[in-house]
């Protein structure tokens, strides 16, 4: 695991993912035996791996990636870096005959994310991305709700993401400086538009164009050491989806607003038949039957009490974190070999829609999203043994 000691590596895939796995007893293989995952993880700072690796009741920790790479026990790379470091590692990995999984964005260039997808599948190793939005509760219930026919005919998607990051003056940032340098891999287009894709294109459908307005509204912040920068990197983005079937989705991203929502992140679909709201957690909706008559008159106060007319779609089961359902999903890929959509061409595809979200703004014009193959093999696909 390498990255490990970042945000996401710690919280995510660590701590809530892979160390929880562990405390749980494994992940069941349907043949009946139990999967337990050792990580070694990896990075540049032994003090900060040891602490870290003590802190999880984790045994194994290096600063040699290459050795790692070389010892035929180990048999995924999974890498959580800042995501300019992720190509170089990710190609490494597979050269060295290792199963991968990585973060989104897969690489800053649909170029090099294709060249990774490519790779990957000549060399028979098996691969995947991080798509957690997917495995989220709320979206889970709203799925649930497209599957059941419940919209009937969609219409538009709003989807509105954000809170206020501050500037590192005073209160300090929550998110690391290199979100705000475009030459550091930053910026919300290419963190943010990769997992509108996948969102879209697996629960209402594949998007086909797209307008998209960024901007930095804070042009300068403070670093983690309090030294003042220029943020050369978006810091928000408008962007507009049309989605095949003539779906009209509308995402807002800020790393600059203030919230008046019930979640962080909420996503409204709205069809003939019924409407929903869906957050990290939870989901409400309205059928067509209880919708209120709304009649636009500003003279008077209005009856309706718009929130209370939404029904909540319930939670079935404890509700586990999205990261961790889809690491068990990529072990049994492994190991047992379930089916695993999200791979290097799907994290390909997301990057593919944040680079065409930077050409948009910057050519101030709607584009169209082609349909993305896979490379053609320079070599015949083969399967590697597992090492
Ligand atoms: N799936 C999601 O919802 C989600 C959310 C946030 C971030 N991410 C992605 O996760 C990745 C990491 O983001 P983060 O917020 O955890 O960042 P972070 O800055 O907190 O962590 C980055 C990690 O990379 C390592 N690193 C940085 N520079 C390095 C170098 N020169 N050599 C070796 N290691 C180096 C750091 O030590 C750290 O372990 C990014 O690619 C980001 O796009 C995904």
């Amino acid at each position: 695991m390498n990255g490990v000691t970042g945000r996401m590596g710690t919280r995510q895939h660590l701590a809530r993912s892979i160390v929880a796995i562990r405390k749980q007893g494994g992940v069941a293989l349907p043949g009946g035996e139990t999967l337990m995952p050792d990580p070694i993880l990896v990075g540049r700072n032994e003090k900060k791996l040891r602490t870290l690796a003590e802190a999880h009741g984790v045994g194994r920790w290096s600063t040699d990636l290459e050795g790692c790479l070389a010892d035929p026990d180990t048999e995924i790379y999974f890498d959580s870096q800042t995501t300019t470091r992720r190509v170089e590692a990710v190609r490494q990995a597979i050269e060295a005959g290792k199963h991968v999984y990585c973060e989104k964005p897969t690489a800053t260039s649909l170029d090099e994310a294709l060249d990774l997808a490519s790779l990957a599948r000549e060399r028979g190793v098996k691969h995947g991305v991080v798509q957690d939005k997917l495995f989220l509760p709320g979206l889970l219930k709203l799925r649930r709700l497209v599957d059941e026919g419940f919209f009937d005919r969609v219409l538009s998607v709003r989807g509105e993401f954000g809170y206020w990051v501050f500037e590192g003056e005073g209160r300090p940032s929550q998110r690391p400086s290199w979100n705000y340098r475009a030459e550091d891999g930053g910026g919300i287009i290419v963190d943010m538009l990769p997992h509108w894709r996948y969102v879209l294109d697996n629960l209402l459908g594949p998007i086909k164009a797209l307008s998209c307005l960024g901007a930095t509204h804070i042009p300068e912040r403070r670093d983690e050491a309090g030294a003042p920068y220029e943020a050369t990197a978006d810091d928000a983005a408008y962007a507009t989806f049309e989605l095949e079937g003539g779906i009209v989705a509308h995402f807002n991203s800020s790393w600059c607003v203030r919230v008046n929502r019930d979640e962080l992140f909420e996503l409204q679909v709205d069809g003939t038949e019924g409407s929903a709201v869906a957050g990290l957690r939870d989901c409400k909706a309205q059928h067509r039957a209880n919708t209120p008559k709304a009649v636009w008159n500003p003279d008077l106060p209005d009856t309706n009490d718009y929130r209370s007319q939404w029904f909540d779609i319930p939670q079935d089961d404890e509700p586990e974190n999205a990261f961790k359902i889809q690491w068990e999903m990529f072990l049994k890929h492994v190991v047992a070999d379930d089916p695993f959509p999200y791979d290097l061409l799907e994290g390909a595809r997301g990057v593919q829609l944040a680079e065409l979200g930077l050409q948009s703004w910057r050519e101030r014009r709607w584009l169209d999203v082609p349909e993305l193959e896979a490379r053609p093999s320079r070599e015949p696909e083969r399967e590697l043994g597992r090492a």
